[in-house]
């Protein structure tokens, strides 16, 4: 026999070191996961409302998976292996979750199924875990729930205003979602395992792939381009804007500010896009891009709510682009990126956003300069994103200089020849949108005195010198 004194206190079962650094490893990798689903069916999604949302849900993700993975690591400091053997069992769940049929469907196991649990995980870890001991887990877990928590009822609540009535299968997939996470042992991994529902009746559906085409929200009229400038061969087009230049540059600045906003949509999604196609990247790569992709959405919202505050019909009047996106689809990663950067790279060295703001400020426009102050700090951290990853993608050194150079060059190339095949396409021509706009904007202008400025600008768009050569 030994002599001690009784221990002071219970301590549950599950609570040590070694039990919170696997547990929280295993709610990292559901939420990276999650993350890299969201901003796949993110490219996916067509309508608008839903398609903005996803954006916002990606880079929210992304820092619940980033508190998560910092916690790991303090946990087994100085060990640094948390992105090494992901659990198979959780990827496999989330390989399935990104199998939805439509995005309809995608959203009921998410935020039905996949976000519940994971909340339900987490209030169970807090409950469970030592206040004191595990302090720093049960303060970045009571943020997380909250903040899931937040997305289950925004996103119950957008779709009910989205879409009409709940079609039965949804709770097909509900159910074959649940029954595949209780076949892993739940969330945590703590229940009793067994095998997959393989003969399920939603069971055996091929493995996701990002789409490589975006189709634009159905309650816009088709556009491939949102200005004639892209489309040089546009000369009707090219004439309708310069009606609109001609009420005052000032005004063509705001309508130009806020169309092209709404139009960066497509920069969004190339960086979505690449967070589902490249798996294999360090962490840091996919909060970065995870923020390319929420930013440029942002960008294109702020476009779209200077136009509603403006009182406008805008799938009625303002064209919504899918060209860039669709043409820069089939491209790899990597190239969809440096294409991406070149083009943001060349927009903040000009020293456009400089000029535009200005601009806007001299128009007493606010709420535009606002958004393009904003749109511009932004830019200047993608300027960044885009240098640091195709250097890592590519090697930095003379090979990867080169290479970087040939990608942007043949993705230069292959917009141009998209501008050429399809100049002639009804959706190619703009003069339609600018003269119903022009009639609208017509009708609002007003006069303020004259500050004096003199404007010298016209709308840049993203390659110029390409356009001139064609
Ligand atoms: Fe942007
Ligand atoms: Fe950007």
């Amino acid at each position: 026999m030994v002599k001690v004194l009784p221990t002071s206190r219970e301590t549950p079962s599950h609570t040590r070191v070694g039990d919170a650094s696997r547990v929280l490893k295993r709610f990292y990798v559901a939420e990276r996961q999650l993350m890299r689903t969201l901003a796949a069916w993110f490219v996916q999604t067509s309508q608008w409302d839903l398609k903005r949302q996803l954006a916002q849900d990606t880079w929210e993700t992304a820092q619940r998976a980033d508190a998560l993975r910092t916690r790991v690591l303090e946990l087994r400091y100085p060990r640094r292996d948390v992105d090494r053997k992901y659990d198979p069992d959780m990827l496999a769940f989330m390989a399935e979750v990104a199998k939805a049929g439509d995005p309809r469907e995608f959203v009921a196991g998410v935020y039905d199924v996949a976000l519940p649990a994971l909340r339900d995980a987490y209030r169970a870890y807090l409950e469970r875990t030592d206040p004191l001991d595990d302090a720093p887990t049960a303060y970045r877990l009571r943020h997380i729930i909250a903040d899931v928590a937040a997305q289950i009822d925004r996103m119950r609540a957008l779709c009910a205003e989205v879409f009409a009535g709940a079609p039965e299968a949804l709770e097909a997939w509900r159910g074959y979602l649940r029954q595949y996470l209780d076949s892993i042992g739940g969330m945590d991994g703590f229940g009793a395992k067994a095998a997959p529902p393989t003969g399920h009746v939603c069971a055996g559906r091929p493995d996701y792939e990002a789409p490589r085409r975006t189709v634009r929200d159905a309650r816009w009229r088709p556009a491939l381009f949102h200005l004639p400038h892209e489309n040089k061969y546009d000369t009707e087009g090219q004439r309708a804007w310069k009606r609109l230049e001609a009420l005052d540059k000032r005004v063509a600045m705001q309508v130009w500010s806020a169309i092209s906003h709404f139009n960066e949509i497509w920069a969004a999604e190339a960086p979505a896009s690449a967070m589902w196609d490249l798996d294999d990247q360090p962490w840091e790569f996919y909060m970065d891009l995870a923020r390319w992709a929420w930013d440029e959405t942002r960008h294109s919202t702020m476009g779209y709510r200077v136009m509603q505050g403006w009182g406008w019909d805008v799938p009625d009047l303002v064209p919504w682009g899918n060209a860039t996106y669709n043409a820069l689809g089939p491209m790899p990663p990597i190239q969809r990126l440096a294409l991406l950067y070149f083009y943001e790279e060349g927009l903040l060295r000009a020293g456009t956003k400089q000029v535009e703001l200005r601009i806007l400020e001299s128009a007493q426009d606010g709420a535009s300069a606002q958004d393009m102050d904003y749109d511009w700090a932004d830019e200047a951290i993608h300027v960044s994103f885009g240098y640091k990853w195709l250097k890592h993608l590519l090697g930095d050194d003379k090979a990867g200089r080169e290479e970087l150079q040939r990608l942007t060059d043949e993705a230069r190339a292959i917009m141009a020849r998209f501008v050429t095949e399809h100049k002639d396409d009804p959706e190619a021509r703009l003069a339609p949108y600018f003269e119903r706009l022009y009639d609208v904007v017509a009708e609002m202008v007003y006069d303020i005195p004259d500050d004096g400025l003199e404007i010298n600008w016209a709308p840049v768009v993203a390659d110029e010198e390409v356009l001139e050569e064609l």
